[in-house]
């Protein structure tokens, strides 16, 4: 297998890495203190074709493959995963799910905006009672005719404050369970369509996550993705993709975070000499490079079977679960190797340690990806 990148891959892992070093480092460590929504460092990711990754250039985007995104979103969350998450929900989880479902006038009227960057999407699935039992979805969709009638609440929404384009998933038809689920794009502003208080969260705090309080919310027709009774299967399939994003987005964290031990190992002087000269810190770093290549090359895996139209389903939540796992230890370590200065914002460690719980729960948790796992292997022996 040929894991080498091309030229223009490599180009574009340069243009993430430039940018999030001279835009986004500065002041990720104020953003994060004050959870401030990074306006106008997103308007310049939208500049750079960073938000429409992998959407055709007729809609606005930039034509790329998965395994350029996955790169990018390396090289963003090395730096700031408050804002690779805002990318990640814009490119995997709205404009991918637009661009393969949603209808010619869907596309020409919102895809173009949300792949340019000029709007933001979110993706609304989460609610109070249904976080990982996905289908338990309270948010009712009545059908009126010709227009759908939205009550509902949901919760944890990326983008939520900011977003312009809103993709809500919500029950239509109770008696059919999962099959009575639809998708239908709701603009901010509708009557009705509430924002609700932002959340303190532990970690990707830069992000902008909140309830949504839906009262009475008339949505037309034309804005339902698919067929009637699609939305459930929209929502797992646009998540399959969604998860080699947040997996990117660990591998990131994870790099981040050794790249910052290493160089303080390096640094860093203790019993007369600088602390990798230490077997206990020469083996930590040992392990968080190997774990993370081998994390690595899990993602690459999972973006090249979606490039290639193999099944990514098993790929995907592979590349999540392993990938959330390794930014979960290699921050912890990255922190430990720190020792005093690792517990203190202005070295960065602490915030990246943050930052990685967070993939290890949204978009499925590790949970969940076993679930997806299991059930893989298990139809497949
Ligand atoms: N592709 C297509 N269809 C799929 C699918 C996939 N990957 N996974 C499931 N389905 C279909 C099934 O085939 C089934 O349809 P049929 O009855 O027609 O065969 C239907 O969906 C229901 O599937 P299950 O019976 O497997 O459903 P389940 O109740 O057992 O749940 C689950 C499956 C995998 C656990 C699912 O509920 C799940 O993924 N839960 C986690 C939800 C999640 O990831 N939430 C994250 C919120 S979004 C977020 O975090 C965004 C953000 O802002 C960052």
């Amino acid at each position: 297998m040929n894991f080498s990148l091309n030229e223009e891959q490599k180009l574009i892992q340069e243009a993430a890495r430039d940018f999030a070093q001279t835009e986004l480092l500065p002041e990720v460590i104020e953003r994060d203190d004050a959870q401030r929504f990074p306006k106008e460092e997103i308007k310049k990711l939208g500049e750079l074709g960073f938000l429409g990754m992998m959407v055709d250039p007729k809609y606005g985007g930039s034509g790329l493959d998965t395994l350029s995104y996955v790169i990018a979103m390396e090289e963003i969350s090395k730096i700031d995963a408050s804002i690779s998450v805002v990318m990640s929900v814009n490119n995997s989880l709205v404009c991918w799910g637009l661009e393969k479902f949603g209808t010619e006038a869907q596309k020409e009227k919102y895809l173009t905006k949300l792949s340019t960057g000029e709007h933001i999407g979110a993706f609304c699935l989460s609610e109070p009672e249904a976080g990982s039992d996905a289908t338990s979805q309270k948010t009712t969709a009545i059908d009126m005719g010709d227009h759908y009638i939205v009550n509902g609440t949901k919760n944890w929404i990326t983008n939520g404050g900011t977003a312009s384009t809103y993709i809500v998933i919500a029950q239509t038809d109770k008696d059919k369970k999962h099959k009575g689920i639809n998708a239908l794009i709701i603009e901010k502003g509708t009557p009705g369509f509430e924002i609700g208080p932002k959340e303190n969260k532990l970690g990707i705090r830069g992000s902008d996550t909140h309830s949504l309080i839906f009262n009475d919310v008339k949505v037309p027709k034309e804005n339902r993705i698919g067929e009637n009774g699609f939305g459930f299967k929209f929502a797992m399939k646009t998540l399959a993709g969604g998860r080699i994003g947040i997996a990117a987005q660990a591998l990131g964290i994870a790099s981040g975070a050794y790249e910052l031990a290493l160089k303080y190992a390096k640094e860093r002087k203790a019993f007369g000499t600088e602390i990798c000269n230490h077997q206990a810190i020469a083996f930590k770093l040992a392990d968080m490079h190997t774990e993370i290549q081998a994390a690595r090359l899990l993602v690459y895996q999972a973006a090249i079977d979606k490039d290639t139209d193999r099944n990514y389903d098993l790929s995907g939540a592979m590349a999540k679960l392993y990938a959330s796992k390794v930014a979960m230890d290699t921050t912890v370590e990255a922190v430990q190797i720190h020792g005093g200065n690792g517990f203190v914002k202005d070295y960065h460690v602490e915030r990246l340690m943050r930052d990685a719980k967070i993939t290890q729960i949204y978009e499925g948790t590790s949970e969940i990806q076993k679930i997806v796992i299991s059930r893989s292997i298990l139809k497949k022996n």
